[in-house]
């Protein structure tokens, strides 16, 4: 099913940014608390360059633990708990992106978007498109939503951000972690990951709920080898979000080598 915003020949350059969960709040700990200074100066960062930004943020220490106490099935009481925690989260983003000045509204995915064993299938992107096209950023994050075949499933932000960039195709897509980038295992930050230079032995990881790290750079990859280059960086990092946002993103880059206009090359 296609649509009017869809099909017109509106084609910006879009920017989407996936905020981890652990950049925004205390998820190691679990505490339901949210990094203040962090969102403040990443709001800031966003304000200076809002056009064309899609923003989706993890949930962290809001919906990770109420998701887990539903691993073997959610149900009714499940799904309000957990997507009212997430929900609590976006509020406060969206309401530091408004203190900034930027017209930012919060997009739930429980509420536009169908997954199929446990993978989007379908989204409205009319609603991301429209909003975009007017000006405004739609924040969306990790939600519970109803599964065709499940039920109900949990979307990670890493999910809808991926998802997002198939369907605009023509994006600058970043990530902000809470490292400088993907580490090896020296922990120094690896530029550049291709088809050819990864290897699953090439940096160690931490597991999460969401596939952690290793989970992320394969999906990337996957992506990649589609013609759509990312970035992953540190978002505690002051400046890290306006450089990305201005196209000349820090951290690691995850290509399939096809060249791209924000990657620098020798010549
Ligand atoms: N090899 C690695 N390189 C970089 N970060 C790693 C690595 N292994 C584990 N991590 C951790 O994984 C985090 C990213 O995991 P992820 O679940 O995607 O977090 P979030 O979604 O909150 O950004 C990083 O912030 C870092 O703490
Ligand atoms: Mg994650």
């Amino acid at each position: 099913m296609k649509d009017s915003f869809y099909e017109s020949d509106f084609k910006p350059e879009f920017k989407i940014l996936k905020i981890g969960g652990s950049v925004l709040t205390e998820k190691k700990s679990m505490r339901k608390r949210i990094r203040r200074k962090v969102l403040k100066m990443i709001a800031t960062e966003i304000s200076q360059s809002p056009e064309n930004l899609i923003l989706i943020h993890g949930a962290g220490s809001f919906g990770h633990y109420e998701a887990s106490l539903y691993r073997n099935g959610f149900n009714a009481e499940g799904l309000s708990l957990t997507h009212h925690t997430v929900s609590l989260l976006n509020r406060e983003v969206v309401s530091a992106l408004r203190n900034e000045g930027v017209s930012a509204v919060g997009i739930p995915p429980l509420s536009c978007c169908i997954a199929t064993s446990e993978r989007i299938s379908r989204l409205d992107m009319n609603i991301i498109m429209g909003l975009t096209e007017m000006g405004v950023i739609p924040v969306l994050h990790g939600d519970v939503v109803l599964d065709v075949e499940k039920g109900v499933s949990v979307i990670s932000g890493d999910q809808i951000a991926t998802y997002l960039a198939r369907e605009v195709g023509n994006v600058l897509l970043g990530f902000a972690t809470l490292s400088h980038g993907v580490l090896d295992r020296d922990k120094n930050t690896i530029p550049l990951i291709t088809p050819e230079n990864f290897d699953e032995n090439m940096f160690h990881e931490i597991e999460d709920m969401t596939g952690g790290m290793k989970g992320k750079v394969i999906e990337l990859l996957s992506l990649a080898s589609e013609g759509i280059n990312s970035w992953i960086f540190s978002g505690l990092e002051r400046n890290n979000i306006r450089a990305f946002l201005n196209g000349e993103p820090q951290g690691t880059c995850i290509t399939g080598g096809i060249r791209h206009k924000y990657i620098k090359t020798e010549d």
